[in-house]
């Protein structure tokens, strides 16, 4: 099995050099490879590469630093809106705006934005995932210019890296995966998964900064904290109805 899997590590400083036109034409294309419903391609990918564009995402992105650096920002679209002009252009009657097809989509806009990832560290490259894009998408939809039927789904930048940077832990193995059915976790279980993150320096130097008793209070309180996700939950929930054309509490 390829080590590139294994040696993948998010990169959040980019030096200032362009990604080649080939390159990057080339990293997309392994992007359109991945598997996807029905190989109908419900899905785009908006390349900012212009600076005053990148500033502004920049913005929109709460001004994380990497996104200004990096010379590529890519939003992955899922995308209802082409096939279904393809369909009326042909004597066929879409039916995709409803929740299966926009959960249909924003799957397969992951998949290939993975694909892209890989490609693109294959290459030597660094990449980001930016789940900012999720937090107030309206704004997103706004810049790019995205049609009804189209929704950001995840952003990624991507460039060469500056530096390189540490591997991060995962859970072990048994912490996620079950066989034929699925278990429910006890307490020691828990306990068991868990450990080894809880005590790394990491998590240590995590606590310190914060302030606070446990690694699961920074993400509840700092990171994550309930009022914002209800807030941005509210606000992607009524994005996706707009651009999806559902009346709300109605997506089917
Ligand atoms: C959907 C998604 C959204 C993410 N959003 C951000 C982000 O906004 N900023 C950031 O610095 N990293 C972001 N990340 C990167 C994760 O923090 C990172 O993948 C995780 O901590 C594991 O580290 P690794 O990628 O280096 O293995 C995101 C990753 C994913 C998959």
């Amino acid at each position: 099995m390829t080590d590139l899997i294994f040696n993948h590590r998010s990169v959040r400083k980019f030096l200032d050099c362009p990604v080649e036109p080939e390159l990057l034409s080339r990293i997309l294309e392994a992007g359109c490879r991945a598997s996807n419903t029905g190989n109908m391609q419900v899905y785009s990918i908006v390349v900012s590469q212009e600076q005053t564009m990148r500033e502004q995402l920049w913005a929109l992105h709460l001004k994380q630093p990497c996104v200004l650096q990096a010379p590529v920002h890519l939003t992955f679209c899922a995308d209802l809106n082409r096939f279904s002009l393809w369909c009326r252009q042909r004597q066929a009657s879409p039916s995709y705006e409803n929740f299966l097809w926009f959960y249909t989509a924003t799957i397969d806009a992951s998949l290939m934005s993975q694909n892209v990832a890989l490609a693109a560290e294959d290459a030597g490259l660094g990449i980001c995932y930016l789940g900012t894009v999720n937090y107030e998408p309206m704004r997103f939809v706004e810049l790019l210019e995205l049609p009804r039927g189209v929704f950001p789904v995840a952003a990624m930048v991507l460039g060469y890296p500056d530096g390189s940077f540490p591997l991060t832990d995962r859970l072990p193995l048994e912490g996620m995966v079950h066989y034929e059915r699925y278990r429910d976790y006890d307490v020691g279980d828990i306990d068991r998964i868990y450990c080894e993150r809880e005590q790394s320096e990491q998590t240590r130097t995590l606590l310190e900064v914060n302030q606070k008793q446990t690694l699961a209070q920074v993400f509840t309180e700092n990171r994550y904290p309930g009022e914002t996700n209800l807030r941005c939950s509210k606000a992607l929930w009524e994005a996706a109805c707009k651009q999806m054309g559902w009346k709300p509490a109605e997506p089917f």
